[in-house]
């Protein structure tokens, strides 16, 4: 199992993946970390439409070309809310990939339509859909981000302030 730190600074998001199913427990533990993971208020307001059915995957891919890598994931996790919370959700989309990632599992989010993609999986209208995830085994011969994400950081210093602004 991953030191958790070094999972957190190592995890890049990872788009091309091997045509290779997740297991069902690392699944589960995806899955679990996303039940776990807090909420302001404990309202719990995230609920996961988990999507492994390859031909529903591809026309979720057809929807946008910044999400076209998501019809070769092997699962896509859609982060659906009862009431809109960015926060809770992101919180919730960070330990998913995170939990993934300790299994040796890749990630990276993706931004689809949300109205067609509320058409395609039946969300019920008052529903919010905030992410999609997808998943999978990272394709080594293609895991270099695309150029227009270079992988760098601001360093620590320009971010961080001390006791004030
Ligand atoms: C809110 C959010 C939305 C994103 N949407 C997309 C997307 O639609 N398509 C995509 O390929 N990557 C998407 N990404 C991934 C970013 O490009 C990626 O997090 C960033 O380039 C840093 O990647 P790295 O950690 O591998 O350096 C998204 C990331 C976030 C946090």
């Amino acid at each position: 199992m991953m030191d958790t730190y070094r999972a957190v600074v190592d995890k890049r998001d990872q788009r091309a993946f091997l045509p290779k199913p997740v297991p069902d427990d690392a699944l589960r533990r995806m899955l679990q970390a996303a039940r776990m993971t807090g909420s302001s208020k404990n309202r719990e307001p995230n609920r996961l439409v988990v999507v492994r059915d390859p031909a529903r995957l591809r026309a979720m891919g057809a929807l946008s070309r910044f999400g076209a890598w998501i019809a070769d994931a092997a699962v896509a996790v859609v982060i659906v809310q009862t009431e809109r919370h960015e926060f809770d959700a992101g919180r919730c989309a960070q330990n998913m990939m995170l939990a993934a990632w300790s299994d040796g599992i890749g990630s990276c989010p993706a931004h689809l339509p949300e109205a067609e993609l509320a058409r395609l999986l039946g969300v019920p209208d008052g529903l919010h859909i905030n992410r999609v995830i997808g998943f999978g085994y990272i394709d080594p011969a293609r895991m270099a981000a695309p150029r227009s994400v270079a992988r760098t950081r601001l360093p620590l210093d320009q971010l961080v302030h001390w006791d004030a602004w």
